[in-house]
């Protein structure tokens, strides 16, 4: 077996193994995109005696406070522990972050050898459980209604997304600008705020709140219902989230509007603090 850093020219072969790892057809052309000038020091796959890809890992920063890592291990080969702790190990030799930062790993709740690696080799200093919805839209395409993307100032989204997770006023402003946030009004003040991302058969709903102080006025239901709106005008077949399992607020919300979990994709984040 042999570990080696993913350059441009080796992603451009990763298609296959990017796309069983995110459970959908990836695009190469966006994965380039994501490639960062930092990438190649800290994105690394290991392969097999007959150069296959066994597996690899990398990481994703999100701003100061935190980064997202990928870390997938082919199912069905052998020593996958082994493969795992090698890809974390020179991972951990290589990638440095300032002190409190947060790296999180989003693992599949169903594959225990790469779940139970990432404890043993600390990367679990806080673990918890996504669970992933989805629901289906029909074949209707429907008008989009002109103030879908209508949006409030990055403050306000800040505020509002606030409720999810600390959002800074930068981050609101830079998902405005890329055309990710959808957002309805009450009385001219923005209450409810979705953050979305579009893949070739879907929508990915990616952060959703609504105002602390507009709960239960069914602003977020009017939201999700543009959101469906929105994604069966582009052809989109389904909408999709993950939620964290203690959020039983949300939970019960998704379900009151038709979606269903899909079980085979729990996945377990573990996160370690710098
Ligand atoms: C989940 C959340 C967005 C719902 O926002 P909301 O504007 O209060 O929701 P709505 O008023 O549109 O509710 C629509 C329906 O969802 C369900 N629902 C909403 N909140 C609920 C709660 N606290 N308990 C049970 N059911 C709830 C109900 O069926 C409700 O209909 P009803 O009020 O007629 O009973 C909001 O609670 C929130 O921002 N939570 C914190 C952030 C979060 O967890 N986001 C999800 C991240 S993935």
């Amino acid at each position: 077996m042999e570990i080696q850093s993913i350059t441009l020219d080796v992603l451009r072969e990763m298609q296959n193994v990017l796309s069983e790892s995110a459970g959908y057809t990836v695009s190469i052309e966006d994965e380039i995109e994501y490639f960062g000038p930092n990438a190649a020091k800290s994105w690394y796959l290991i392969r097999g005696a007959d150069g296959q890809i066994l597996g690899f890992i990398r990481n994703f920063t999100q701003n100061s406070e935190w980064s997202l890592a990928e870390l997938y291990i082919q199912p069905n080969i052998d020593n996958r522990r082994q493969i795992t702790s090698s890809l974390l190990n020179v991972f951990k030799s290589t990638t440095s972050f300032p002190v409190g930062h947060r790296l999180r790993f989003d693992i599949s709740s169903h594959d225990l050898e790469v779940n139970e690696t990432l404890r043993e080799e600390g990367f679990s200093e806080k673990c918890q459980t996504f669970l992933y919805f989805e629901r289906s839209l029909n074949d209707r395409s429907y008008p989009l209604e002109s103030d879908l993307v209508s949006l409030a100032d990055a403050k306000s989204v800040a505020e509002v997304l606030n409720h999810l997770h600390p959002v800074s006023v930068d981050e609101a402003q830079k998902w405005i600008e890329s055309k990710t946030i959808r957002g309805v009004k009450c009385d001219g003040e923005f209450v409810a705020a979705a953050q979305i991302y579009e893949s070739d058969e879907a929508l990915e709903v990616n952060r959703f709140a609504t105002h602390e102080l507009f709960l239960r006025r069914g602003f977020a239901k009017k939201l999700m219902e543009q959101i469906f709106v929105e994604a069966a005008a582009l052809q989109k077949r389904r909408v999709y989230l993950k939620v964290e399992d203690t959020r039983l607020p949300a939970i019960s919300f998704y379900k009151s509007l038709g979606f269903t979990e899909s079980q085979d994709k729990r996945q377990t984040w573990h996160s370690r603090f710098y």
